[in-house]
């Protein structure tokens, strides 16, 4: 279902392999606003739905902004970012849902320490954005490769004019372990943690963060797609299919959705990244463990439907119906 029908307005390269785009309402009119951190869910051309991270601070938004890494299909892209660098050009029209939050600030939070890998620095640019509309205390710790850090002088104009220890940026592996080590152990109580990278460098981020002490409920990260997210353990599908039941062994590393596809039984998909909803399962047995962004908490929480491109069991076995 589209909600909103945007035009690209403009494109501009940021670094090598990263493109901007900025997208406005087709027929003018104003569009939503959206809490910081918020994602939004394009239809492209390539017959994908994906989701992208918002850059701006969400208020009273005359144009949408994402920045977009260039993964070709054949290495590990799904085809919507080989769309976006190759076909994409201003004015093509582009339908969209509405933006959602998964990965918001939290207003009370004392510091917000914000630690951005490569392409992850674009829902923590919207968080710097929001931190400097309310003049929130900030750190920020932004690794990428040399000459690939996107959006370097917004984060440290940024960072520069808010209360905080400001920006610091690391372009080898060692470097940002050992500050962030320290960092992690230097913030005043009451920060809040906020993490978006590549999923290695979250889980070292997350894992770093847990042995120093921090509470989980100072914690938040923010992953996008499949490939960012942990093998997870095998468990066993029972499939119900025009009246056949069929038990079948997900392992470790492949998903409920390849596991389907790989006897043959047909799911509908689009993003294959837990967030345009098309994959959605009917759970009859068993308890789902949600990775998605699609379904709301209440959703989530009744534990009859799965994403299957994402979620898997939380325990040895799961029924679903197709
Ligand atoms: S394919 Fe989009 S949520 Fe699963």
């Amino acid at each position: 279902m589209t909600a909103l029908e945007l035009v690209i307005t403009d494109i501009a390269e940021e670094v090598p392999g990263i493109r901007s785009v900025t997208l406005e309402a087709a027929d003018g009119a104003p569009l939503p606003g959206y809490v910081p951190g918020s994602h939004v869910v394009l239809e492209l051309g390539c017959g994908r739905r994906n989701a992208y991270s918002l850059t701006g601070d969400g208020v009273d938004p005359a144009a949408y902004r994402i920045s977009v890494l260039h993964v070709p299909a054949g290495a590990g892209g799904n085809g919507g970012s080989e769309w976006i660098h190759r076909e994409l050009t201003p004015g093509t029209k582009v339908g969209a849902l509405l933006p959602r939050s998964a990965f918001p600030p939290v207003a009370r939070a004392r510091r917000h320490l914000l630690i951005a890998g490569g392409i992850g620095v674009t829902p923590i640019l919207s968080h710097l954005r929001a931190a400097r509309r309310w003049g929130r205390e900030v750190q920020v710790l932004y690794t990428f490769r040399p000459g690939r850090g996107a959006h370097l002088d917004d984060i440290e104009d940024l960072a520069g004019g808010l209360p905080g220890p400001g920006l610091e940026t690391c372009t080898e592996r060692e470097a940002f372990t050992r500050r962030l080590d320290t960092v992690l152990a230097e913030q005043p109580i009451g920060t809040h943690l906020y993490v978006c990278g590549p999923g290695p460098m979250m889980d070292a981020t997350l894992a770093a963060a847990a042995a120093a002490g921090w509470p989980d409920s100072r914690l938040h990260s923010e992953r996008f797609g499949a490939d960012a997210l942990a093998p997870g353990e095998p468990f066993t599908v029972t499939v119900t299919h025009a009246g056949n039941r069929r038990e079948l062994t997900v392992p470790s590393g492949v998903s409920l959705l390849e596991t389907l596809e790989r006897t043959g039984l047909d799911v509908p998909n689009m993003c294959r990244q837990g967030v345009c909803g098309e994959c959605r399962l009917t759970v009859g047995g068993g308890t789902p463990l949600h990775r998605d962004l699609y379904l709301s908490d209440d959703e989530k929480a009744a534990g009859d439907a799965v994403m299957a491109c994402v979620s898997r069991a939380d325990g040895p076995t799961l029924e679903v119906s197709l």
